[in-house]
């Protein structure tokens, strides 16, 4: 993990858009730039504050330990709170003569109330500003990516030999979780989605008591993470032998999935990524039933940047991790969803997920 180059980016950002300082306080933005991997509570508890001749890492007793671990060999100085975290780094930043601060648009308003009056200088939002910076990973980020998402495809195996009729959704995905944390997942990516027959056709559908049937087709959501960093897959299964009709939903999403990864380079608008699947739904009537973006960024949020969907104003980047999770649903009756998770690279994508992708049938 390059400390030093990520908070060289942040800088440069600063610099290019002449701004003297900014604070940050989302979780998975403040362990990037220092590297710290401790718990903390929501921000309020941690906080970064970064200037060109400063870089400050605020914790309170609790993390002092391991902020100062975190920290060592880093540009980054720990102080620890005294009384009131925002006030201390008011004063500080008054006390050099700083005028103007950025806050991330996450903070609640009542702490950005509270920031703008102690600081007395100019406060602004700003969105993305860190979020821009981890969008392009680090080999050894890539790394963490693709063990989780190793552990991730080794469960999909594993449910697939434990899934039978009669066994609820809610017990699929515990035992997907158990699975995953027994190969060494630190908790899991997100909680896992098991949607079965109609259920499928809510994308994200929370696990229950329905009792998997024969004739369904299941959807598997779920990913695992390793060192903070996160994986994310998708599969569909059949219980039994399934309609024709479902077949043909099956083999529409398939063929989107393909055509989304081979569409996926650097360089290439989000928004063509996203058309090259969709088109292959328009083509068989489903256009309409695909009702979400093509993918999204993942790393140590399960969704962060870039966004993949009709919408997207960006461009796939080198060292970009996305998913490819072209979906349809029918409502009242089912939903298919295949997603994996890919590299960019310069003149393609190297695929993570290794899941197998023809319909599994149990
Ligand atoms: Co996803």
């Amino acid at each position: 993990m390059n400390i030093e180059a990520r908070l060289r980016g942040l800088r440069r950002r600063l610099t290019d858009t002449n701004e003297p300082a900014i604070l940050v306080t989302a979780n998975a933005n403040l362990r990037y730039l220092t590297g710290f991997d401790g718990v903390i509570d929501d921000g309020i508890n941690g906080a970064c504050l970064v200037t060109a001749e400063h870089a400050r890492f605020y914790t309170d007793h609790r993390y002092a330990e391991a902020a100062r671990n975190a920290a060592a060999g880093t540009p980054w100085e720990v102080r620890i709170q005294k009384e009131n975290l925002y006030i201390e780094i008011c004063d500080e930043l008054i006390a050099e003569g700083i005028d103007s601060l950025m806050l991330e648009s996450s903070v609640p308003y009542g702490r950005f109330t509270f920031i703008s009056e102690q600081f007395r200088g100019a406060v602004r939002v700003v969105d993305h500003y860190v979020e821009e910076l981890r969008q392009i990973k680090e080999r050894a980020e890539i790394e963490r990516i693709a063990h989780a998402t190793a552990i991730a495809d080794e469960a999909f195996d594993h449910i697939c030999g434990v899934m039978a009729p009669q066994m609820t959704e809610a017990e699929v995905a515990l035992e997907l979780e158990f699975f995953m944390r027994r190969r060494g997942s630190d908790g899991i990516a997100f909680d896992p989605i098991v949607a079965s027959g109609p259920n499928g056709a809510r994308p994200h559908a929370i696990p229950g008591q329905r009792e998997l049937e024969r004739g369904d087709l299941v959807v598997l959501d779920f990913g695992a993470r390793v060192g903070g960093y996160r994986s994310d897959m998708t599969r569909t299964v059949a219980i039994g032998e399934i309609s024709d009709d479902l077949k043909r939903l099956y083999d529409a999403v398939l063929a989107a999935n393909e055509a989304g990864i081979a569409a996926v380079r650097a360089g290439m608008p989000c928004v063509e990524v996203d058309r090259a699947a969709r088109e292959v739904l328009d083509q068989r009537g489903l256009g309409d039933r695909f009702t979400h973006g093509l993918g999204h960024g993942v790393g140590l949020d399960v969704h962060e940047m870039p966004t993949v969907g009709p919408r997207s104003t960006q461009s796939l980047r080198e060292g970009a991790v996305v998913t490819v999770e072209p979906g349809v649903y029918v409502e009242g009756l089912a939903g298919v969803r295949i997603e994996d998770l890919v590299v960019v690279e310069q003149a393609g994508c190297r695929l993570l997920t290794s899941a197998p992708k023809e319909l599994v049938s149990i």
